[in-house]
């Protein structure tokens, strides 16, 4: 799969504070108009003497603006496959060659050490892959290992690593930074790698369900700032995706599960019949059946790479996040929870508390919402956190706080996506504080009665 994004930027230059700009007028130009006024300057009173004040009448001659206007096109391809570290396995080695070098391109790889510890031989498998292929790949050092999880987006750390250790290996910016892990070490490599002489090639190995279904296939990278979730970040396409779906064996049953929240996410907004799925195969997904998480994984990328591709905002220029779904209250759980919450456990919290919201403001039929609920459940995900329940000193839900640091997140309005009815999305501008705090007690009663029920 391919995914083409276009991308228009238009560039004012120059110009006082009217959007002209008056340039000295000592050659005339051919077609200049001059008007030639008599003025007499007077001093205390009395006629000094008569000068003529030329004026110009006819601005547009000159120019007074530059607009430059260009278009880039993006395109990478997002590939699924199997073993990809298996010398006979051509796909990483295609996605090698997309940077288009003559010869073999320099390369600096990073591993997740969460995904090093699950599969010590997979540093080696990486090396002999690259000494398999060095007619199109030169590895430059050793794989370096990087902290997994969200230790990653702990500030400049990891981003400076990267750079550091780009230098050292005597990369360029026509170089490739191969990233293999989880979302969130993705997120940090990548910021480094956009930053890297502002921006050199990141071919991404995605190896969690999140990262291959949502985050890996993605634009954006980020670390998180002063406990603030991704508040340093940049735009920039990867060269390629490699998604193995093999290496989802290896992963913890908590990350297993996690990731099955943004495929609900997408599902409840933009694709019915993806959510009739996952609801159908919540109990499979959560068993570990590999062919239906493969199943899951590339439906879930191919409606998140539609979006970029054909979505209008592959920058997120506006306000709007249409993808967003339940992240406003995910984000801000995410931090009241020390990070402990993993992204997409808080993310099903959020699909969970917007959905009931939805209920409320006449969007969604309290049947549907209650299934799609139960169905996170049954899938292994929590549909409830205790700082839901934390009040700020106004008695109000301290998570309510969330949707004005999502505002500024977003940029100037604020824009909340919630199903309309489910499998359909729509953007609403305003959250009732009320409403909301409402459909976080029905969610403190659903999930009571829900508890005391067995769990498949
Ligand atoms: N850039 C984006 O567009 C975007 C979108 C959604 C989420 N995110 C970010 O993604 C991050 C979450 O990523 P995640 O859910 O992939 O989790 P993660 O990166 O936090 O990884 C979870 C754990 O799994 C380990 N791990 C990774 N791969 C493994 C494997 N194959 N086997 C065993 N262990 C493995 C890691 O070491 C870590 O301990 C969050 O920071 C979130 O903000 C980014
Ligand atoms: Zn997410």
């Amino acid at each position: 799969m391919s995914v083409p994004v276009a991308v228009n930027l238009s560039v004012a230059a120059g110009g006082a504070a009217d959007g002209r700009l008056t340039l000295p007028c000592r050659r005339r130009p051919a077609r200049t108009v001059l008007a030639l006024r008599p003025r007499t300057a007077y001093v205390l009173g009395y006629p000094l003497c008569t000068v003529i004040v030329r004026r110009r009448t006819h601005s547009s001659i000159m120019p007074n603006r530059i607009t430059n206007s260009f278009s880039i096109t993006y395109g990478y391809p997002v590939v699924f496959t199997h073993d990809a570290f298996a010398p006979a396995n051509p796909a990483l080695a295609a996605a090698f060659s997309t940077a288009g070098g003559r010869g073999a391109t320099p390369c600096l790889a990073l591993l997740d050490d969460g995904l090093a510890a699950a599969d010590p031989g997979l540093s080696a498998r990486l090396v002999a892959y690259c000494q398999a292929h060095r007619s199109c790949v030169d590895l430059r050092a050793a794989p370096i290992l990087i902290p997994g999880g969200e230790r990653a987006k702990d500030g400049w750390e990891v981003p400076l690593l990267t750079l550091r250790q780009a230098t050292a290996a005597g990369l360029c910016r026509h170089s490739i930074i191969l990233a293999v892990g989880g979302g969130a070490m993705l997120d940090a490599v990548g910021l480094g790698a956009a930053l890297f002489h502002r921006g050199a090639h990141l071919l991404r190995c995605p190896t969690t369900v999140l990262a291959q279904c949502d985050s890996g296939v993605g634009v954006k990278n980020g670390v998180n700032l002063d406990g603030i979730k991704n508040l340093a970040g940049t735009f920039a396409p990867p060269l390629a995706v490699l998604n193995d779906v093999e290496t989802l064996r290896s992963l913890s049953d908590r990350d297993w599960v996690a990731g099955i929240a943004e495929a609900f996410k997408v599902a409840a907004i933009r694709d019915a019949g993806f959510l009739t799925w996952l609801t159908e195969h919540a109990e499979t997904l959560r068993r570990r059946d590999l062919a239906a998480m493969e199943t899951l994984v590339i439906r879930c990328a191919t409606l998140h790479c539609e979006h970029i591709a054909a979505g209008g905002d592959a920058f997120e220029q506006g306000s709007a996040r249409p993808l967003d779904f339940g992240h406003w209250a995910a984000h801000k759980l995410e931090g009241m929870s020390a990070f402990t919450l993993r992204h997409g456990e808080a993310v099903a919290i959020g699909i969970a508390l917007d959905v009931l919201y939805a209920v409320r403001q006449g969007l969604v039929k309290p049947d549907p919402a209650a299934a799609l609920i139960r169905a996170l459940r049954r899938s292994g995900l929590p549909v409830w956190d205790a700082h839901l329940a934390q009040l700020a000193s106004d008695g109000t839900p301290l998570v309510l706080t969330g949707l004005e640091e999502f505002r500024q997140h977003l940029g100037g309005q604020l824009h909340v996506t919630l199903p309309a009815p489910l499998g359909q999305g729509c953007e609403v501008t305003h959250i009732d504080g009320v409403a909301m705090a409402a459909a976080i007690a029905d969610l403190a009663a659903l999930q009571a009665t829900l508890g005391q029920e067995a769990q498949p």
